[in-house]
């Protein structure tokens, strides 16, 4: 990984004499934005269309990355006309020899950050947070394993895939990867290519062929194999009621929280009192806290949007909030709750 800083912390001891830690991380970024005493930073040495409307980027980290391991997401931390904006997204291959990360970025309707990258210039430093979260491989390699992928949860079966790809497949994978039609699938032609008797790989456009359905699951689930599923949260929902019962094990991860208004009939609304802000606003019981946050005009911390980095998670010292994603309540007091998947059940108090 590239660095000019070879001991970070001798060097970081002996520059803290000379001046506070942010006064020189301002000057060495100046000199090289890669350069950092502590953060970690990569910069886009490639760029390509990986499917209509989603660019694969590949990037080199500095040191300060630890890495990651297959399946897993990272957080972007990028700056477009000033303001900083966070973004998660999962790593599309697994770790490279050359320590280099390929990531897939899906250009969203109205999605400042997925369409900026969509053109991001080569040479662009980007922050990176640490590697989190993730699907991984079953741990009984004796079973087959079926991943469900649609849309751009695609990314962390890549990684998936290219992990047993390297390792010479240690079981039978089957995946089947829905799409609006070819054009849209990611790394089409390079899964093509891969698929053979041990990775067997449908391409379904729901275009022609519909969503996820019973009868495109019945052939695969025979084997009763351990599941893998990403997608949106709806397609998620609809995988795991597909299969509940024919699979030994489920995981999944979706990439959009759950449509609060449909799936969480509760109505009314309850006063959320901002700690450190010193306000209080009304917000809906049936929107998270963090969308509700920000059609207030406040800016709370976020990354993911969908419970996995944790980047939004702050205490509540007092009230009950609403799990969206399983429905449970939590009441105690002094706990700690990701606000992005969370909705008001009471009035609350949160420490922001
Ligand atoms: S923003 Fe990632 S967990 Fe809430």
């Amino acid at each position: 990984m590239e660095t000019t800083l070879r001991r970070p912390n001798l060097l970081k001891r002996v520059a803290s004499l000379i001046a506070p830690p942010e006064v020189l991380e301002f000057w060495i970024s100046r000199i090289n934005p890669l350069w950092s005493l502590e953060h970690a930073r990569a910069r886009v040495v490639s760029r390509e269309i990986a499917a209509d409307g989603a660019t694969a980027l590949l990037l080199k980290p500095n040191r300060h990355f630890r890495g990651f391991r297959a399946g897993q997401h990272v957080n972007l931390k990028i700056e477009i006309d000033g303001v900083l904006h966070t973004r998660s997204y999962s790593f599309a291959s697994a770790p490279r020899a050359d320590g280099m990360i390929r990531l897939v970025v899906r250009a969203v309707d109205g999605g400042k950050v997925s369409e900026y990258l969509q053109t991001i210039p080569v040479g662009t430093v980007i922050a990176l947070s640490a590697a989190y979260g993730g699907l991984r491989m079953p741990s009984d390699p004796d079973r087959p394993t079926v991943m469900l992928a649609a849309g751009s949860g695609i990314t962390p079966m890549l990684s998936l895939i290219d992990q047993e790809s390297s390792s010479g497949f240690s079981r039978p994978i089957h995946l089947l990867y829905w799409a609006r039609d070819s054009q849209q699938m990611i790394d089409r032609d390079a899964l093509q290519e891969l698929s053979s008797s041990i990775l067997r790989v449908n391409f379904i456009e729901t275009s022609t062929n519909g969503r996820i359905n019973e009868a495109q699951l019945r052939e695969v689930l025979s084997s009763k194999p351990n599941i893998l599923a990403c997608g949106s949260h709806g397609f998620v929902e609809a995988a795991r009621v597909l299969t509940e019962g024919k699979c030994a094990s489920f995981q999944s991860e979706s990439f959009t929280p759950p449509n609060s208004s449909v799936e969480n009939e509760v109505d009314g609304e309850a006063e959320v009192t901002l700690l450190r802000s010193g306000k209080t606003i009304t917000v809906p019981r049936n929107q998270s806290l963090l969308e509700a946050l920000e059609a207030n005009g406040l800016k709370p911390a976020h990354g993911c949007r969908m419970g996995i980095c944790n980047t939004c998670s702050c205490r509540k010292s007092n009230g009950t909030a609403r799990n969206l994603l399983d429905g449970k309540l939590h009441r105690e007091v002094s706990q700690s709750i990701r606000i992005c998947v969370h909705a008001a059940q009471s009035d609350l108090t949160l420490d922001l």
